[in-house]
């Protein structure tokens, strides 16, 4: 390979020599390329630039893929966490050699142990960690990740037992190795590297249990663990070998032993299609017109996990019904390289040929495939047997031998077609080797008049520029609407699941079938577990790899996961802190690539992550000081530049503070959301906001000014659970209570106020007035002592309900009146939200009103109480409005003014109803039925009654309640019932 330090085309044209492919070397420097630009060459590249041959385009290819392995790129040197699946290797009996051996022939077994040990490992895209006499470690899924890591691991340990299996000590007994495999997420990092000076060091129990498991495996085996097994995904045999303990390890843990090889791509699940009918319709019309004699390709393009191999199932399924032969074909990743590999494995599969089998049974089987005297020299058993690694009769020149393959496969097909039409599936010839897809060209040049459908797979990222002729034509998949992702989720559950699990699959899936039921199986085999693990690990590593190959902008990936699914270019680029330029081009590497998705918003450039899943498994990679650094730049940026944004969603800003670990901050803007959503009369969401408020708070070391804070949250709690649970509920009970504790602890005066005043309205609302009026009295004291205006008036503003409500009605004016005076000059509208949720001045005029009509005077009364609700009507505050329209009535119906009662019902049902004010909705019932009595429908009116009383019932709410059952009897005596009244 050239010197990678070398710039510009002259390394490149060394480069090519080695290759030799020289021919190109002109072209490449007249376009340009040089050690920069090569690595970032496609497939559609090399053809512009003159490189016809698709083998050489393969070539090429697997070449620039090289470069990026080679250890000359440097890897981001920061620490990280990481899906790690790591393998240990050791000899068998190595202790006994070292005593046996002369220490020079000892050095040259280890030597030739460990190259075998390195070349398994690499070959399937492993890095060799550490080399220790024979204890052997490597990582798959670090430095580089690869969708199919564990799977990796699987096959490098398998080959490398069987390459040491084949050697042998100078004195001749045979050699044999072990092998451990374990996944786990880990830290890889930079820390240790420098102290030592070697590998950059894993951190994590995965290469803890990987030594274990080698320790108990058998010589010559290769022994997993459960999520290995996991990730694997049944696409390797298996063969369990139980639980086991291990010293260090709390659980036991199931243990299983690789058996080889799986032929067919592996198990495909049974679940039915889902949607696919346009595609499916295309694809039948084309194998229509292939049994006509007018031989189809199609391409079927489209990302991992889209659903291009279910959809083949599917396809092959439906012609299998008729007359057909099916040929399947599977190119591997493993094997881009190895010249026809998927014509050899499809013909092993056909001949039922195992792998170890000896030469002649080899023979005899293909011969029994391909008919008798096919093995004769110069038969086609002759010519494909070099295939399957078999000897050819006459010595003749590769090329010779390819000429003859073709033709004796060409043959073999052309037979196939004269006796039923033909369906070949390709799958994945984005990992196709250059012969392959000559083949493949091949065969559609050459049989264009025969009964043959050619389907092929190919993901879109990895174009070989591959069956592009005109006669090929392109079908893509796209994503699957929810309700078809829906439909999966239901059909691997097997039962209902919440509405809310089901949200969360599809809002993470976007779309992609693979990634809707690594989800739900995720969520529903950890199903009561902690749901830390928020990317499927079965999903992890392929995730990873997309990032991975972002190079150095993958950083700016993971900045912006910080930020969430969406960020703004301008959040993003204060935090990343990058330089311009490179900010720049970066940002246009993350959108060619398809990771973020650029749109306009409110004139802003935002980007938003295509899949979810990327966003977290980028999330997932940072540390959690690193994250929590992040999240503090985050608030940073959005404090110093975006104060619409601080304002209007002050809840985002508390979910950063959070996860930045600055929960101080974290709890003001919660409480900050919380106002926000009262303000509002957002009940619901005001709760969610205390709550969250609370739950933080309680993380903190406790300490007066905490318990200060606690209390104020509490008591902002409340109020919005008076409103949604009614005045008599637990909830709101329980919440003050807990207020009053932690007060009276703390010797706090002032700030037991409000907490007593919220009981008073507890008490009250069970009928318990005598306790509630001592609690107004309880408020006057701390009101005198403290010496405040605004306690004062909130003071007597309990004590006139009580004391009205007990009958006491001369006292209860005399508070009415010393609360107006007290409220001149005060401030009331944050009192609105704190107590009893409404504006007193107003509640005041209303009890003067009903007092003056107990009184006899009508008049003042009347003029009041109409004044009352104009103003009532006026106040922008939901719950007062609520609460003067309801005691407005009452006064109205105790003066028999029944069309003022009827206005006053119909805006208060309205709004009871809309804003589900419990208390407010059973009332309105009562007082409307009397209404209706009065206007002469005593049926209606029942009715009515009957319905609010019932409501208050359900809500256990007494306050009121001698009076409204008051009002009810009166109106089954109007309606003739006296019995029931
Ligand atoms: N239309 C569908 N209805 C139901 N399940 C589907 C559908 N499409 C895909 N799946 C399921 O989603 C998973 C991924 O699909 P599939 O293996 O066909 O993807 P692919 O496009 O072949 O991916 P790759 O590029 O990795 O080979 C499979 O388990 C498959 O059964
Ligand atoms: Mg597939």
């Amino acid at each position: 390979m050239g010197d990678a330090g070398d710039s510009g085309t002259t390394g490149v044209a060394a480069w090519l020599r080695e290759l030799g492919l020289e021919r190109y070397a002109a072209a490449f420097a007249a376009n340009d390329i040089d050690w920069e630009t090569l690595p970032r060459l496609a497939a559609r590249d090399l053809h512009d630039v003159g490189v016809e041959s698709i083998g050489h385009r393969r070539i090429l290819l697997d070449a620039i893929a090289e470069l990026d392995r080679a250890p000359a790129r440097p890897v981001a040197s920061r620490a990280e966490r990481r899906q790690l699946t790591v393998l240990f290797a050791d000899l068998v009996g190595a202790t006994q050699l070292s005593t046996e051996l002369d220490p020079e022939d000892l050095r040259a077994v280890y030597r030739l142990y460990q190259d075998a040990c390195a070349q398994s490992i690499e070959r399937f895209g492993g890095h060799v960690a550490q080399l220790l006499g024979d204890g052997v470690v490597a990582y798959f899924g670090h430095p580089r990740a690869h969708e199919d890591d564990a799977e990796r691991a699987a096959r490098a340990g398998l080959e490398l037992v069987r390459s040491v299996q084949a050697m042998h000590s100078p004195r001749g007994t045979p050699l044999l190795a072990r092998v451990g495999i374990a996944t786990g997420v880990v830290v890889v990092g930079d820390v240790i590297e420098t102290r030592l000076g070697e590998e950059r060091p894993v951190v994590g129990e995965t290469p803890n249990l990987a030594a274990r498991l080698q320790a108990i495996a058998p010589p010559g085996g290769v022994v997993l663990g459960a999520r290995t097994r996991r990730l694997i995904r049944g696409r390797l045999e298996l063969v369990e070998l139980g639980a086991h303990e291990f010293k260090g390890f709390a659980q036991p843990i199931e243990v299983w032993q690789v058996a080889g090889e799986r032929r067919g791509g592996g198990p495909g699940s049974q679940e039915p299609l889902v949607d696919r009918r346009r595609e499916l319709a295309t694809l039948r019309r084309r194998w229509h017109l292939a049994t006509q004699g007018d031989a189809q390709g199609v391409m079927l393009e489209g990302p991992p996990g889209i659903g291009k191999s279910r959809l083949i199932r599917a396809l092959v399924g439906e012609v299998g019904t008729g007359p057909s032969t099916v040929l399947r074909y599977f190119c591997s990743p493993y094997h881009t390289t190895n010249s026809l590999y998927p014509v050899a494995a499809q013909l092993e599969h056909a001949a039922g040929i195992e792998r170890d089998e000896p030469a002649h049974v080899r023979r005899d089987k293909l011969e029994a495939l391909l008919g008798p005297g096919s093995g004769a020299p110069g038969g086609r058993g002759d010519t494909l047997g070099p295939l399957i690694g078999l000897e050819t009769s006459a010595a003749i020149t590769p090329q010779l031998l390819k000429t003859r393959l073709f033709e004796a496969l060409f043959a073999t097909l052309g037979e196939l077609c004269s006796s039923s039409p033909v369906l070949v599936v390709v799958e994945d010839v984005h990992w196709s080797d250059s012969t392959t897809a000559e083949l493949l060209e091949g065969i559609l040049g050459s049989f264009r008049e025969q009964p043959l459908l050619l389907v092929a797979t190919q993901r879109p990222e990895a174009t070989l520029g591959l069956l592009g002729g005109e006669d090929v034509s392109r079908l893509a998949l796209e994503p699957l609407d929810r309700e078809d992702c829906a439909e999966i989720v239901e059909g691997l559950a097997g039962q209902p699941i919440s509405a809310e699990t089901l949200e969360s699959i599809l809002d993470n899936a976007d779309g992609v079938p693979l990634f809707v039921e690594e989800l739900a199986k995720n969520l529903l085999e950890r199903s009561g577990e902690s749901g830390s693990e928020r990317v499927p690990a079965t999903l992890e590593d392929a995730l990873t790899e997309r990032l991975d190959r972002l190079g150095d902008a993958r950083w700016l990936a993971q900045v912006a996961s910080v930020a969430g699914r969406q960020v703004t270019l301008g959040l993003l680029a204060a935090v990343a802190r990058t330089d311009p330029g490179l900010f720049q081009e970066q940002v246009e590497q993350l959108v060619g690539a398809g990771l973020l998705l650029p749109r306009e918003e409110s004139g802003e450039a935002t980007y938003r992550f295509k899949h979810a899943l990327v966003q977290q498994a980028a999330y997932g990679m940072l540390l959690r000081d690193e994250r929590a650094d992040l999240h503090a730049r985050v608030v940073e940026v959005l404090e110093q530049t975006d104060r619409a944004a601080v304002e209007r969603t002050p809840e985002l800003l508390a979910r950063h503070c959070a996860a930045a670990g600055l929960t101080e901050k974290a709890v003001a803007y919660w409480r900050a959301a919380g106002d926000r959503a009262m303000r509002q009369s957002a009940d619901a969401e005001a709760i969610a906001s205390y709550r969250e408020a609370l739950g933080l708070l309680a993380t903190l070391e406790p300490e007066d000014d905490t318990y200060r804070l606690e209390i104020d949250l509490l008591t902002a709690l409340g109020v919005p659970l008076l409103a949604i649970h009614g005045v008599a509920s637990p909830e709101p009970e329980a919440v003050y209570l807990r207020a009053r504790q932690l007060a009276t602890e703390i010797g706090a005066g002032r700030e037991l106020f409000p907490v007593l005043w919220g009981l008073a309205v507890v008490s009250s609302g069970r009928g318990e007035m005598r306790r509630a009026a001592e609690t107004a009295d309880e408020l006057l004291a701390i009101a005198a002592s403290e010496g405040d205006r605004e306690l004062e008036l909130e003071a007597h503003h309990a004590a006139w309900v009580y004391d009205f409500f007990l009958g006491r009605l001369p006292e209860a004016a005399d508070h009415v009146a010393a609360g107006q005076r007290a409220a001149q000059g005060v401030e009331v509208d944050e009192h609105a939200l704190l107590y009893g949720g409404h504006d007193p001045r107003l509640c005041a005029r209303n009890f003067e009103a009903l007092l003056a009509r107990l009184d006899g005077r009508e008049a003042v009364a009347a003029e009041l109480g109409d004044e009352t609700f104009e103003l009532a009507l006026a106040s922008r505050h939901l719950h007062t409005r609520a609460h003067c329209v309801a005691w407005g009535a009452i006064a109205d119906q105790l003066g028999g003014r029944v069309d003022a009662v009827v206005r006053r019902i119909d805006v208060l049902k309205a709004l009871a109803d809309e804003h589900g004010f419990t208390e407010f909705s059973g009332e309105a019932r009562v007082l409307g039925g009397w209404a209706l009595a009065m206007r002469g429908d005593p049926v209606r009116a029942l009715a009515e009654i009957g319905e609010g009383i019932a409501l208050r019932e359900a809500a256990g709410m007494q306050h009121l309640m001698p009076y409204l059952l008051g009002v009810s009897a009166s109106v089954h005596i109007l309606a003739g019932e006296p019995g029931a009244a």
